[in-house]
């Protein structure tokens, strides 16, 4: 990578993929202009429609179908990788081999063997890899975290969080590769790592969990069995696909809640839902500390455009609310954390934190003020 130029690259145009390919060609409205330019060269989706749609409407120079060609290309130098969970470790693995820096979604693996290993990758190289906990570009949560840093609100005592979404509330949302997989792989893993980070964001590393076999203390149920396997490809929850008439098991939680301990002595209280009617994203959380009170809640509905955080009691305040908002700066950057939450079965505690290491994907560049028109069609390479 160049100091005149960064090439960048997004390995899936799903739901969140579309985001990242947003997030690039918007970042220099986002940063400051000393900045390399950031050279959009390619989006890759197994589903070639979607990458030629994502590289057309936001100027990329090209749409490919498989992620090995982003792994084989010269030309880029920085790639998202926004694909279903089991497959983030080969798809990060060959991208470090190749010298690319990595930016990975959340959760970083399905397993905390996959988690351990990419993170070895990564740390063993001279490379920039994040993972994507959007949450903690918020300005609101920035300014509740400077104020417990600074002692203004005291030593946390107690992170009380929720995560209550409602894309698997209907029974007939389409199956999807977020239904499958093991116990600790569904809304722990889907939304409830985005929790589990804000938490630690806040009070430090987690220390303990209560063991899955004691089932103490945490829950983890499928209230909805099955789900009918779509005819066409869905974009994230895809309401909208045709379905078939066959249904599949759902082999994940739907609902789970859990308590925990972090290492400072917080105590955590954890709650998740992918099946909480009328919550399309509704994140909340407290933080009760010596000082007082504060709470932070992100507007459930659709039509609310931005989070409120104030302080409980007499002196109420607004934090911070901003155009820089997770999905406005597309993702970028992204703090490193690589945080492992979920578990292949019970044999582990049911969250498990990986060595953080403090480095920032720093894909602060701005577009070439002079982008080619896109030629998505074209065989790149
Ligand atoms: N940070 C956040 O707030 C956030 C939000 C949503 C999703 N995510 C994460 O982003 C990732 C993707 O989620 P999504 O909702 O966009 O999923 P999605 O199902 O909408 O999109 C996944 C895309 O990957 C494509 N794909 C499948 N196999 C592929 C392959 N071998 N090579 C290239 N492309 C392939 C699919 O065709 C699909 O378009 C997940 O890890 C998810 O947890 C993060």
């Amino acid at each position: 990578m160049g100091n005149s130029s960064i090439g960048v690259a997004v390995i899936g145009a799903g739901m969140a993929g579309r985001a990242h390919v947003s997030g690039y060609r918007a970042a220099s409205t986002m940063f400051d202009s000393d900045l390399p330019d950031v050279r959009l060269v390619a989006v890759a989706d197994a589903h070639k429609p979607f990458a030629v749609d994502a590289a057309m409407r936001y100027g990329y120079e090209c749409a490919e179908t498989s992620w090995e060609s982003i792994v084989d290309a010269p030309d880029v130098d920085a790639v998202s990788v926004v694909v279903a969970n089991d497959l983030h470790r080969p798809i990060v693995e060959a991208l470090l081999a190749a010298g690319k820096h990595v930016l990975c979604e959340k959760p970083l693996a399905p397993t905390v063997a996959d988690a351990e290993a990419m993170v070895e990758a990564a740390e063993k190289s001279d490379l920039v890899a994040a993972v994507g906990f959007t949450f903690r570009r918020s300005p609101a949560i920035n300014a509740i975290r400077q104020q417990i840093a600074d002692g203004t609100l005291g030593k946390v005592m107690h992170f009380n969080g929720h995560y209550w979404c409602d894309y698997g509330f209907n029974k007939d949302a389409p199956m999807s590769w977020r239904y499958r997989g093991a116990k600790g792989s569904g809304a722990l893993s889907d939304i409830g790592s985005h929790l589990i980070d804000l938490g630690e964001f806040l009070s430090g590393p987690v220390e303990s969990v209560p063991v899955c076999r004691s089932r103490r203390g945490s829950v983890l149920s499928t209230l909805i069995p099955d789900r009918p396997i779509p005819l066409g490809t869905a974009v994230g929850h895809a309401a909208t696909v045709a379905l078939s008439e066959t249904r599949a098991p759902v082999e994940n939680e739907d609902v789970v809640t859990f308590t925990a301990t972090f290492k400072n002595g917080t105590v955590g209280t954890f709650s998740v839902s992918r099946v909480a009617y009328g919550l399309p994203n509704g994140l909340g959380f407290e933080v009760f500390c010596e000082g007082g009170p504060l709470r932070s809640t992100w507007p459930g509905q659709r039509s609310s455009a931005s989070p409120t955080a104030h302080r409980q009691g007499s002196c109420s305040r607004h934090l911070p609310s901003s155009s820089r908002s997770p999905a406005s700066t597309g993702f970028l950057p992204y703090q490193l954390s690589p945080t492992a939450c979920t578990t292949s079965g019970c044999s582990k505690p049911s969250l498990l934190q990986l060595t953080p290491t403090a480095r920032t994907l720093r894909c602060r560049s701005a577009p070439s003020a002079n982008q080619h028109l896109p030629q998505p069609e074209r065989n790149c390479r």
